[in-house]
């Protein structure tokens, strides 16, 4: 049976889009962690970081991520920082495939400008300090980011190159 994948990647890296696009023809069902967490908590995620700040905030999204992997296999889009806390890359490597969704910070720029005042790590940053803020936001979680077993480059590629991509991927890793 196909194990889960976990979707990783910044914020307005497609991670949601794309992995509501990969759920059918892999079979599985999808999961968006964040969604999984306001669900739970009853509250959106910018007003859990308000209420609970960010470290209560990464507790519980550990938690999420541990008890969504003790369920059936789905296809799993997590929040940009989830890999980069606690042991979370190392987990979810060993009970699942991790997939890359990597994007340039310029790219990134572009897809979150319209989203400031929406994200919570994105607050305090106007359009012009947006793409310095992704650039070293990037470089700081690229180590975890790069620990992906796939990696799939999306800068320039219609949403369907990006799924067509994935699911050669993820078929030719499957054991
Ligand atoms: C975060 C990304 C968000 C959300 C939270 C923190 C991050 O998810 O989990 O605002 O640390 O990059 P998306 O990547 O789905 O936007």
């Amino acid at each position: 049976m196909m194990r889960s994948v976990f979707l990783i990647g910044f914020m307005g890296s497609g991670k949601s889009t794309i992995g509501r696009m990969l759920a059918e023809p892999l079979g599985l069902p999808y999961i968006d962690l964040d969604q999984y967490l306001e669900q739970q908590q009853g509250q959106s995620v910018p007003a859990l970081f308000e209420r609970l700040g960010e470290a209560a905030f990464r507790a519980l999204e550990r938690e999420a991520l541990h008890t969504l992997a003790a369920g059936p296999p789905a296809v799993v889009a997590t929040g940009g920082g989830a890999p980069c806390h606690f042991d979370n890359m190392a987990f979810m490597k060993s009970v699942g495939k991790t997939l890359y969704l990597k994007a340039s910070p310029e790219e990134l720029a572009l897809r979150l400008k319209p989203e400031l005042g929406n994200r919570p790590l994105l607050e305090g940053q106007t359009k012009q300090s947006l793409p310095g803020f992704i650039a070293d936001m990037l470089a700081k979680r690229a180590s975890f980011y790069d620990q992906a077993d796939i990696v799939v480059l999306t800068d320039g590629q219609t949403k369907q190159d990006v799924v067509r991509r994935c699911l050669l991927f993820l078929k030719g890793s499957r054991t």
